[in-house]
């Protein structure tokens, strides 16, 4: 855990080249998500799609998201819900201060964050409508109790959604993830394949759709 801890303060305070990492932006960002992930342009609209596609455009009620980072891919979503009550969650400080900068530029009102760690949430059984958590299953050390209390915190026909690495699909992309995301302590293996992802959420769930672009999972689950 805490090298996970570590790892993100740091990416915290370099957040401006994960954010365009993330948002396929800037010369190294967008190379590195091809080279490394084999997401080009349009396949990188497509894990987008993916990852926010159980989060309804008019969604209003409780969201939980976590982990949030810097925010640089939900918050700008969050301006158009207007009804909704948001939690974002995140266990690196640097991380959230980045996210509440991006708020604060955005005008952000009614989200939340706060520093704590996902398997220990905060929160009583059954608060929220919808749990969103974009990449970051494949960071958590123990990702059982991560799911343990996303499903806690969930309502009964709440929805659990986001998108997750998931090994098997692209040689490189699995030897990168081993030989440093691995090492440096952004990521935590064991990691699910695209069938037992299925399989898991499956055993938990109601409702399941799991899709995929390249080494990302994308998944919409009802409890
Ligand atoms: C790859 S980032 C993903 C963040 C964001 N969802 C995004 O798409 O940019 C992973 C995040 O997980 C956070 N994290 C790691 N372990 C955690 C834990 N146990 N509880 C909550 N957050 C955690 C890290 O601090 C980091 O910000």
């Amino acid at each position: 855990m805490s090298k996970v801890f570590d790892a993100y303060q740091h990416v915290g305070d370099l957040a401006k080249f994960y954010d365009e990492m993330m948002t396929n932006s800037g010369v190294l960002g967008s190379l590195a998500l091809k080279f490394f992930w084999g997401l080009n342009s349009s396949a990188y609209e497509k894990f987008l799609t993916q990852a926010f596609a159980g989060l309804p455009k008019n969604f209003s009620g409780r969201l939980l998201e976590v982990p949030v980072g810097t925010g640089v891919l939900s918050l700008p979503i969050y301006r158009e819900l207007d009804g909704a009550e948001i939690f974002c969650v995140d266990l690196s400080d640097k991380m959230l201060d980045a996210a509440k900068l991006r708020a604060a530029q955005l005008n952000l009102r009614g989200v939340t964050f706060i520093q704590g760690d996902v398997t220990n949430l905060p929160f009583a059984n059954e608060t929220f409508d919808l749990v969103l958590s974009v990449n970051g299953f494949h960071v958590f050390p123990d990702k059982i109790s991560a799911h343990n209390e996303v499903r806690r915190v969930l309502k009964r026909g709440g929805t659990f959604c986001g998108s997750v690495y998931v090994a098997g699909q692209n040689r490189r992309t699995d030897l990168f993830v081993k030989k440093f995301c691995e090492r440096h302590g952004f990521f935590s293996p064991p990691y699910e394949t695209l069938a037992s992802l299925k399989k898991f959420l499956r055993e938990r769930y109601g409702r399941v759709e799991v899709t995929n672009v390249e080494s990302f999972a994308g998944f919409v689950c009802v409890k």
